[in-house]
């Protein structure tokens, strides 16, 4: 998948979720950029974690929106976030044993953005109806 900008197709209809998942989008940009401009190896390494932990900031966020809400659907959408992450977390490791590769950069051109846009219009869309409906 060609790497995107956030645009109002990706609108979940939450303010506050919208720009969490422009954050996103924008630090998953930076690491594809980092990886295809053949940046340093700490650089890249500080871009992967960078996005990382901003996902399992925002993963919580969210997920505290759910509980909160009592949505019907949070144990399936939490063990999507946990997918994430774990991909997430074996690319570190990746990194840390072979440093940048093809194999790397085809996981975040490919799955990363496959799963993140997917998910937001999907599965994010879906929760975010529910929070709209409950206004
Ligand atoms: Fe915005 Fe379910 O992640």
């Amino acid at each position: 998948m060609d790497r995107i900008e956030w645009d109002q197709s990706l609108s979940v209809g939450i303010e506050l979720i919208d720009e969490q998942h422009r954050m996103l989008i924008s630090r998953l940009d930076d690491l594809s950029k980092a990886l295809e401009q053949h940046q340093e190896g700490a650089l890249v390494l500080k871009t992967l974690d960078f996005l990382s932990k901003y996902t399992i900031f925002h993963f919580s966020e969210e997920e505290n929106k759910m509980k909160e809400s009592g949505y019907p659907h949070y144990e399936e959408h939490h063990r999507l976030h946990q997918e994430f992450i774990d991909k997430l977390k074996e690319m570190e490791r990746d990194f840390d044993e072979d440093g940048i590769t093809r194999a790397l950069g085809e996981s975040v051109n490919t799955f990363l953005w496959n799963w993140l846009v997917n998910h937001i219009r999907e599965v994010d869309t879906r929760f975010g109806s529910y929070l709209n409906s409950k206004k």
